[in-house]
C-alpha cells in the first residue's frame, strides 16, 4: 500500500562528495579572484600578504561552509539533484567574479541583485534568490573591505577620500543589492514575461537612485551626487541586460529544467515532437491530450504543470522506433497478429527504455527523460501474456511479460501513469459517461496500488484521488454529447 506523503530527505554520499568538491571548487575560484584583483588595483601590503589571503580564505570559507549547510539542511532536494546545486554555486561564483571586477572602475557600477535575477530563474524555490543572493552580496563586501585596509584605503580615491564616504558608498550598494534579492522574487511572480524583467529594471534605477542620493546628502556629500548619481542607474541597466545572457549559459551547461526551457521543449517546433507527429500521428495525439490532463492534475496537487505538460509530450517518444507495431497508429493491419506473443511483448516494452535513451541523446533533461522509462511502471503487458497463455499447454511466466522499467519515482511521473493508462483506456470506451469513467479508473488506479505501482514516488491516496476527479471532470469536456446542427455541422 501507498505510505502517506514524506519528503525523502535521503542523497548518496556521491551527491554529498560532489556537493563538498564543487563548494571548495568555487571557493578557491574565490579566493584566488580576489588575490588577482589585489593585485590589479594597488601593491598588495606586501608584509602582510599571506595573513590577508589568510583571512579571506577563512572568511570565504565560512560564507561557503555556510551555504552548503543551508542547502544539507533546508534544501536537501538540491543535494539529490546535485546539478541544481552546481548550478547556483556557479551562479553566485560567476557574479561574484563580474562585481570584483566591475569594481576596479567603481563600485557604484557592481551589478545589482544580478545573482538573484539568474537564481529566480533557474529555482523553484523563490527564497533560493534571496539566499544566494545575500550570500554573494556579504561575500563580496567583505572582499571589498578587505582589499582597502590592504591597500591602506588607496581604493577610496577612486571615489573622492577615505574620510568614511567609502563604507557609506558600500552600505548603499548593498542595501541596494540584499533589497534586489529580497524584491526580485515577489515583482517576477510571472517569469515568463519578459516585458516584467524591464520593469523590475527601472525600479532597481529608481531604487538605486534614491538610496546613492540619500546616503550621499546624509553624509553632507552633495558635491558628489551630481557626477556620480548615474552610475548606480547604470548598473541597475546592466543587471537587466547581463542576466538574460547569463541565465541561458547556466541552463545550457547543466541541462536545467526551468519554466523556459520546459515552455521551449513543448513547442511543436521541437525535432523529436515534429518527428512524432509526422512518423506516429496517433501517439503524438495521445500525447497531447495526455498532456492536457497531466497539467491539470499537477495543478490540482501542487506539483509543477509545465514539467507534468512536457513529460506527457515525450513519455512515448520511443515508440518512434516501431510505430506501426502501437494500436495507435495502425489501421487495419495488425503487425501483432503475425508475431510471436514474446516478440510482441518485447518490441511493447522497448518504447519505455528506447525513450529513455533518445531523449537523454537529444539532451532532453532527465526529470523529462526518466518518466519514459517510468510511465508504465513494472506492469505486465497483458494482451500478448494472456495470447501467450491461449497458445501454451503449460504455464507462462509473467515476468517475461512484464515491463522492464522502473516504479515512478516522482509525483510528475505518477501523474503521468495514472493520465497515459486512464487517456487509453477510456478513448477504447464505447459511449463513456461520467459513472462508467468513474469505475474503470477506480480499477485502473486500484491495480496500479495493489501492484506497488506508487510505491516510490510519493503520491498520497488524497493526491490520487485528486487527480482522479480531475480527469473525471477533464474527460467529461472531451467527450461531451454534441449537439446536432442541421446541416451536420
Ligand atoms: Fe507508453
Ligand atoms: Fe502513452
Amino acid at each position: 500500500m501507498i505510505k502517506p506523503t514524506q519528503k525523502t530527505r535521503e542523497y548518496t554520499r556521491n551527491d554529498l562528495i560532489k556537493a563538498i568538491g564543487a563548494t571548495i571548487l568555487c571557493l578557491l575560484v574565490v579566493v584566488f579572484t580576489s588575490i588577482i584583483k589585489f593585485y590589479i588595483i594597488g601593491q598588495p601590503v606586501s608584509s602582510g600578504i599571506w595573513s590577508c589571503i589568510l583571512t579571506l580564505s577563512v572568511m570565504m570559507a565560512i560564507f561557503m561552509g555556510g551555504l552548503l549547510m543551508f542547502v544539507l539542511v533546508a534544501r536537501t532536494e538540491m543535494i539529490k539533484n546535485v546539478k541544481s546545486y552546481l548550478a547556483h554555486l556557479t551562479v553566485v561564483t560567476v557574479t561574484f567574479v563580474i562585481h570584483l571586477f566591475v569594481s576596479i572602475i567603481s563600485p557604484l557600477l557592481m551589478l545589482p541583485g544580478l545573482s538573484a535575477m539568474v537564481i529566480l530563474q533557474i529555482s523553484r524555490q523563490k527564497h533560493d534568490a534571496f539566499i544566494f543572493n545575500l550570500l554573494e552580496t556579504m561575500m563580496i563586501m567583505c572582499v571589498l573591505l578587505l582589499e582597502s585596509v590592504m591597500t591602506e584605503w588607496e581604493v577610496l580615491m577612486l571615489l573622492g577620500g577615505g574620510d568614511g564616504a567609502y563604507l557609506w558608498y558600500l552600505g548603499c550598494i548593498s542595501l541596494v543589492g540584499v533589497g534586489s534579492g529580497a524584491f526580485l522574487p515577489l515583482l517576477l511572480q510571472n517569469k515568463t514575461r519578459r516585458v516584467n524583467y524591464l520593469i523590475v529594471g527601472f525600479f532597481q534605477m529608481l531604487a538605486s537612485a534614491i538610496i546613492f542620493v540619500l546616503t550621499l546628502l546624509v553624509c553632507d556629500k552633495s558635491e558628489i551626487i551630481l557626477t556620480n548619481f548615474w552610475m548606480p542607474m547604470l548598473a541597475s541597466a546592466l543587471t537587466v541586460i547581463v542576466s538574460p545572457i547569463l541565465f541561458p549559459i547556466i541552463e545550457g551547461i547543466f541541462n536545467l529544467v526551468t519554466e523556459n526551457r520546459l515552455i521551449e521543449l513543448t513547442n511543436s517546433s521541437q525535432p523529436l515532437l515534429r518527428k512524432l507527429a509526422i512518423e506516429a500521428p496517433g501517439t503524438y495525439n495521445h500525447s497531447l491530450t495526455v498532456s492536457n490532463f497531466a497539467e491539470m492534475c499537477a495543478t490540482a496537487i501542487g506539483e509543477d504543470p509545465y514539467l507534468a505538460r512536457a513529460a506527457a509530450y515525450y513519455h512515448d517518444i520511443g515508440k518512434l522506433t516501431n510505430p506501426s507495431f502501437f494500436a495507435e497508429n495502425q489501421s487495419g493491419y495488425n503487425p501483432h497478429d503475425d508475431l510471436l506473443p514474446e516478440v510482441s511483448a518485447e518490441i511493447i516494452r522497448n518504447h519505455t527504455t528506447d525513450g529513455y535513451q533518445i531523449l537523454k541523446a537529444s539532451r532532453i533533461p532527465e526529470e523529462i527523460a526518466i518518466v519514459a522509462i517510468e510511465h508504465q511502471g513494472t506492469l505486465p503487458i497483458t494482451v500478448f501474456y494472456n495470447k501467450a497463455k491461449a497458445l501454451t499447454d503449460g504455464d507462462v511466466d509473467v515476468d517475461e511479460y512484464r515491463y522492464h522499467g522502473a516504479t515512478p519515482t516522482s509525483k510528475i511521473a505518477g501523474i503521468i501513469m495514472i493520465c497515459d493508462s486512464s487517456e487509453a483506456a477510456i478513448r477504447a470506451m464505447d459511449k463513456p459517461d461520467g459513472e462508467k469513467i468513474n469505475a474503470l479508473l477506480t480499477s485502473i488506479i486500484n491495480e496500479r496500488i495493489q501492484k506497488g505501482q506508487f510505491d516510490n514516488c510519493e503520491l498520497s491516496l488524497q493526491d490520487i484521488d485528486v487527480i482522479k476527479n480531475t480527469i473525471i471532470d477533464a474527460f467529461g469536456g472531451v467527450f461531451h454529447q454534441r449537439v446536432k446542427y442541421p446541416g451536420g455541422h
